[in-house]
């Protein structure tokens, strides 16, 4: 049964992220956006529009030619642009081949993008949405389990930059956010691991009880049961929601959400974007929970059962090869510093994050130090 969870933006209704197992409701749900009567008659948001799916090559082999079809004859023109998967993508370039195609097809201010795909897609999609004509709808259809429960939500939108992540970007709501779960069947168990992450996440700054439930619904969640997964992703969405409802600019209580982020970044540069982002999260999380462990907002129980939930759910509790040194240096030049701080997120307790400016050097080098996996015994 489809599931439905409203976004504010100002306090105002701004879009609904809808919760379905399958894409046969997308026409639907899209032709209701603004909906209100006109003359006595129900506009229909999509008749007038054309309409860009946006996607990369392999959620194109999967599904682009599926959602294509479904919305050819609702409005005036449905097309397609794919470009090339991966993070190495999420480039100014594509954004530019993406500019050059809609100026190709036709698009105007009035028309829409769909962005069918993760996490790179929805973000760099977005931004053209934010830019081309200085602004055009778009909605999000994520297909990563990262990108249903955190990256298509809260209007953050943006492309990586020399090498730093999301360093050129900006904010830009969504008119709908459409989550088709049965996608998380077909995703290879990397990415739908690493999407776990964010869950985690999601648990452990806001919700206690969501965490718990992740414990106790672990083998339901390792074996896809869809139902379960759509329990998880409304939980977790909620988290989202109430944070971004708050705090739509990150002003100050979202960067809640770059809990394990600030580690996790600096590993994802440091290996050259080798590892999934998820992850380099885990392992920033651990990180992060052990410097609360050790300023005594944890308990050494709840940091060694944090850092192990990890496990069964195929994430990394430890890396090898890495210089914690130049970690460290990294974790200065993410965008996370404000005048030269690091804003780092700890954890209060299970379920309450907590930003802190006076984490130190040796602090966070002896969290990189519990994750480093140096061929010897670390506890020794
Ligand atoms: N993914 C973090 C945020 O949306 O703020």
């Amino acid at each position: 049964m489809s599931e439905r969870l409203p976004i504010l933006y100002n306090k105002q209704p701004c879009y609904d992220i809808v919760f379905t197992q399958t894409f046969e409701e997308l026409v639907q749900e899209l032709q209701a956006i603004d909906s209100k009567k006109q003359d006595g008659q129900m506009k229909n948001y999509l008749e007038s529009r054309r309409i860009c799916i946006i996607t990369d090559t392999k959620v194109d082999e999967l599904y682009g030619d599926e959602v294509l079809n479904l919305l050819r004859g609702k409005c005036l023109k449905a097309v397609k642009y794919a470009f090339p998967n991966g993070e190495e993508h999420k480039t100014l370039d594509t954004v530019k081949g993406i500019y050059s195609f809609l100026i190709k097809e036709g698009f105007d201010r009035k028309d829409l993008l769909v962005a069918l795909g993760g996490g790179v897609v929805g973000d760099t999609t977005g931004y053209v949405a934010a830019t081309y004509l200085r602004g055009v709808d778009f909605v999000q259809v994520p297909t990563t389990l990262l990108a249903q429960t955190d990256s298509s939500i809260g209007g953050k939108t943006g492309v990586d930059f020399d090498g730093y992540k999301n360093m050129v970007g900006a904010f830009k709501m969504p008119r709908l956010v459409y989550m088709n779960l049965a996608v998380l069947k077909t995703l290879d168990d990397r990415q739908f691991f690493s999407g776990f992450a964010e869950v985690m996440k999601h648990g452990l700054i806001r919700d206690a009880l969501l965490y718990q439930w992740l414990i106790e619904n672990m083998y339901e969640i390792c074996d896809r049961d869809l139902d379960v997964l759509q329990e998880m992703l409304l939980r977790s969405c909620t988290v989202k929601k109430l944070v971004v409802e708050k705090d739509p600019t990150e002003l100050g209580d979202r960067a809640l959400l770059n809990f394990g982020h600030t580690i996790g970044h600096a590993i994802e540069k440091y290996k050259n974007f080798e590892l999934c982002h998820g992850e380099c999260i885990a392992l920033g999380a651990v990180a992060a929970a052990y410097i609360s462990w050790k300023r005594g907002m944890l308990s050494m129980e709840e940091y060694y059962e944090i850092r192990d939930m990890y496990v069964p759910f195929n994430l990394p509790i430890s890396i090898e090869n890495i210089d914690p040194a130049e970690i460290l240096r990294l974790t200065k030049s993410d965008k996370k510093m404000e005048s030269g701080q690091i804003k780092f997120v700890l954890l209060k307790k299970i379920g309450k994050a907590v930003l802190d400016r006076t984490v130190t050097d040796e602090e966070i080098l002896a969290a990189i130090g519990e994750i480093y996996y140096s061929g010897e015994d670390a506890h020794a």
